[in-house]
């Protein structure tokens, strides 16, 4: 029996940036213990005995609510992929600074909340509202001013109002984990995990755009390394996959061997997914498992090996809207939304 267990990859400590061991990792649902942890910011000091969220801003009617009032609403449990935008950050070329994360800035468990939708009717929003700012209760000072900042991020009124956008305060069954956002964090599902706001502070309807460094300066695609030319906002989670096993660079024997991984995509569902052992030269569509409107899907493909040799194996979605992964990720500045078809490298002996 092996006892070994995986563990956090750590990327830094202070603020606490650690990978989900997703290559180890076997079920769909990610405990707190591998859940990857991504943080601008210390972790906030919070007095829980006097938490109230205000709901105000551009409404007739503002609010108040306690936590009893939030969970005493209709609520709704989903299954959502949490996909940092800087995951696989690591792997573009030419290289780009900020966290190097390589595949396990991704994580997956059921959110259980009351929709957003809901708070947002019941402090009546205005005619003429345009966004809903979310601010987190985390504070400290930026890289690129002396300025101290809260994390908070908008999102566009139409999702704030989408059914399934959650003010969540259940993780897989318990209450939310502190570190992951306790008591309440917003669930942004297909975007993202930088629109998903931990530890929520206050929620405030603006009628014109909110400018916050948060999608001012950071998540947001910087195609050209000098200049801020074509910049767009980083929103919906691209189509991706990621091979889990093999092991990049294994060493294995001639035989039957399963290749597995994850496939997901924040338009729509996953619809095919194709493997190469052959550097790309030729595919074939492998097994789904699993698809559930915001999860990532499962698969996995037996591999027949007789020859030995070095072999390139490669994974590629392919996604309801028709979106499919590059051979080519889309270089930006800031390393966001890295989709590359994924790749690789094993030795048969
Ligand atoms: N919310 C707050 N308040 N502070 C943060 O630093 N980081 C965001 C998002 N929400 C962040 C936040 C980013 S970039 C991601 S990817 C996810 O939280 C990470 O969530 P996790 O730490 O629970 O994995």
């Amino acid at each position: 029996m092996n006892l070994s267990k995986p563990y956090l990859t750590t990327r830094s400590l202070q603020p606490e940036n650690q990978e989900t061991p997703i290559q180890f990792i076997k079920n769909n649902i990610i405990s707190e213990r591998l859940f990857f942890r991504r943080n601008h910011f210390s972790y906030p000091n919070l007095t829980y005995s006097s938490y109230w969220l205000p709901v105000n801003g551009h409404v007739r009617n503002p609010q108040l609510f306690s936590l009893q009032n939030i969970m005493s609403l209709p609520s709704k449990a989903l299954t959502v992929v949490l996909e940092c935008a800087g995951n696989k950050r690591s792997f573009f070329e030419p290289k780009v600074f900020g966290e190097q994360w390589e595949k396990g800035a991704i994580s997956q468990g059921v959110w259980k909340g009351v929709p957003l939708k809901t708070l947002l009717q019941l402090a009546h929003i205005k005619e003429g509202a345009l966004e809903v700012v979310v601010e987190g209760y985390d504070v400290g000072k930026r890289t690129d001013t002396d300025k101290v900042y809260s994390y908070a991020r908008s999102l566009p009124i139409e999702k704030a109002l989408h059914e399934d956008t959650l003010v969540a305060y259940e993780y897989n069954g318990g209450p939310i984990p502190f570190k992951h956002g306790f008591p309440l964090r917003l669930i942004v599902p297909q975007w993202y995990g930088m629109a998903s706001v931990k530890w929520v502070k206050q929620i405030t309807i603006v009628n014109r755009a909110f400018s916050g460094p948060f999608q001012t300066v950071d998540y947001v695609y910087y195609p050209k390394k000098d200049s801020d030319e074509g910049a767009t906002p980083v929103t919906t989670m691209r189509v991706n996959s990621s091979i889990k096993k093999p092991l990049d660079r294994e060493i294995l024997t001639t035989g039957v061997h399963e290749i597995n991984g994850i496939a997901w995509t924040g338009k729509g569902l996953i619809v095919k997914v194709e493997i190469s052992t052959d550097s790309g030269q030729t595919w074939t569509e492998v097994k789904l498992r699993n698809k559930d409107q915001y999860s990532w899907i499962d698969w996995s493909y037996d591999w027949e090996v007789a020859e030995k040799g070095e072999y390139t194996i490669l994974s590629k979605a392919t996604d309801s809207h028709g979106r499919v992964q590059r051979k080519e990720p889309y270089w930006n500045r800031k390393g966001y939304g890295y989709n590359g078809i994924d790749r690789i490298k094993v030795k048969v002996e």
